[in-house]
């Protein structure tokens, strides 16, 4: 169907503002507003809801106008907001919510004031740098009574879901340790984040995929609950992206300790960079192994199996290994193309969350049916505190490395604090979250 009127079925509205349209707005938010351009969301429970993009921000409006342009016979036209206070514009064109897709360390104000202005917000991973910066969100939301959550794919990969599936159902029987492993092409850091890349590093971008996880499927927010995360270290190497001696990382290793119950300890180590060779087979490499104390698990996110050549379009254009399971675009058997895949339907996810608070019954059980919604450890901000401390840490222990203090460590809830930085040889330390993680 094509109309710029979109299908005007439902007289249940959600109007959808848009913070950053960048890579991941482009791969995964546009296909979702496009496919909900043209068929309601439906449940039982609210029945059909229209979810639409209404407006953009961006700081120079540039692919808001290009958008427009793209799209203008395909979807009705969005208030494009841009310069300074774009964020403020978007929030006065009448939007219900928001989802903050900028770089990661700008996640925050975003978020904060869209929260403040009484809106649902959906923000991208990681959801912010620090514990002080999610508590601040997690009251705001509390007071406004809105949905605040964060965006995590990987867990709504079928691979994953069959892993914590196992471990719910004690097939897979008390984790120790495993490793994962995720590299981005130079082309992220050189061109795609170039503008915001200085003193960032990969670990923050793309081990948080790997540190939720871990946390969701076998940690706190774990179907098999009680174990806590203790320790944190890192390191990382500079001199491609950056100078050898700057504060901006080519690549990182991360490693985190938990303590189960019965105190028995499980450690895991994610490597991750945005260096490697832009001929690589595929878009990403992305490696796990998971130890138990009966079985192991290896998964390979890029060979499940397609393996592909054209001549003179892989591996540049098209890659050789691609994952079609988060996003592929499809012509379907019944005639019609699509664009699916976990990716896009962990978005979708969140505005059917959002409509099912607000649409799902009677304003007098709202509070009832937001509460319900706030339990879903998955992607509520309240179950990110430990992926929030893992990556405040990580990036605090950097930081010290690029002062020249390498070999920092994190301890979490110890003698001095909930998150605390160690300094080798040192008596000095620095304590990044007082209160417990
Ligand atoms: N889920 C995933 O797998 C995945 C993949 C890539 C990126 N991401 C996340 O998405 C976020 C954005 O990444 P990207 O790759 O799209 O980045 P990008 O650099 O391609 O785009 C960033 C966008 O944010 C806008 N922006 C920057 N500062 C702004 C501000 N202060 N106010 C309003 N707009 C602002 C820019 O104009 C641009 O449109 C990051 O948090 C990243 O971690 C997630």
């Amino acid at each position: 169907m094509n109309s710029t009127d979109g299908f005007n079925a439902s007289s249940k509205v959600l109007r959808v503002g848009m913070v950053g349209l960048g890579m991941i707005f482009d791969e995964t938010y546009k296909p979702v507003f496009l496919d909900l351009a043209h068929s309601p969301l439906y449940s039982p429970a609210t029945g059909p809801v229209d979810v639409r993009w209404t407006a953009a921000a961006s700081r120079t409006g540039s692919r808001g106008r290009n958008y427009l342009q793209q799209l203008k016979n395909i979807i009705p036209p969005f208030e494009n907001c841009h310069g300074d206070d774009s964020i403020q514009k978007l929030l006065a064109s009448g939007v219900d919510a928001v989802c903050v897709a900028t770089p990661d360390d700008r996640h925050f104000e975003a978020a904060k004031i869209a929260l403040l202005s009484g809106k649902h917000v959906l923000i991208e991973k990681p959801s912010v740098l620090s514990l002080a910066e999610l508590e601040q969100l997690q009251e705001i939301a509390d007071q406004k009574k809105v949905l605040a959550k964060v965006v995590y794919h990987k867990l709504a990969d079928p691979d994953h879901k069959k892993l914590r599936t196992h471990y719910a159902d004690n097939i897979f029987r008390h984790i120790n340790n495993g490793y994962c492993s995720l590299l981005e092409p130079k082309q992220i850091s050189g061109k795609q984040f170039a503008e915001w890349i200085v003193g960032r590093n990969p670990g923050t971008y793309v081990a948080v995929h790997y540190i939720k996880l871990i946390d969701f499927t076998f940690g706190s927010s774990s179907v098999i609950p009680g174990w806590e995360l203790t320790r944190v270290s890192a390191t990382g190497q500079r001199g491609l992206v950056g100078s050898a001696d700057g504060s901006t990382w080519d690549s990182c290793q991360l490693q985190v300790t938990y303590r189960h119950p019965d105190n028995r300890e499980a450690t895991f180590d994610i490597h991750t960079s945005w260096v490697m060779p832009d001929n690589f087979p595929g878009y990403v490499e992305q490696e796990v192994q998971f130890r138990f104390d009966n079985a192991i698990w290896n998964a390979h996110q890029r060979k499940r199996g397609v393996e592909m050549a054209v001549e003179n379009r892989t591996p540049d254009e098209m890659k050789n290994t691609p994952n079609y399971h988060y996003n592929g675009s499809f012509l379907e058997p019944w005639g019609k193309r699509s664009q699916r895949g976990y990716g896009l339907e962990v978005i979708r996810r969140f505005f059917e969350e959002v409509s099912f608070v607000e649409f799902a019954g009677p304003s007098s059980s709202r509070q009832e049916r937001l509460q319900e919604m706030r339990g879903l450890t998955y992607n509520d901000l309240s179950a990110d505190r430990n992926t929030v401390a893992i990556v405040q840490a990580m990036e605090a222990i950097l930081a010290e490395q690029a002062k020249g203090n390498p070999g920092c460590q994190v301890l979490v809830n110890g003698p001095d604090g909930g998150l605390v930085l160690y300094k080798p040889g040192k008596i000095e330390r620095v304590v990044l979250h007082s209160s417990r993680v």
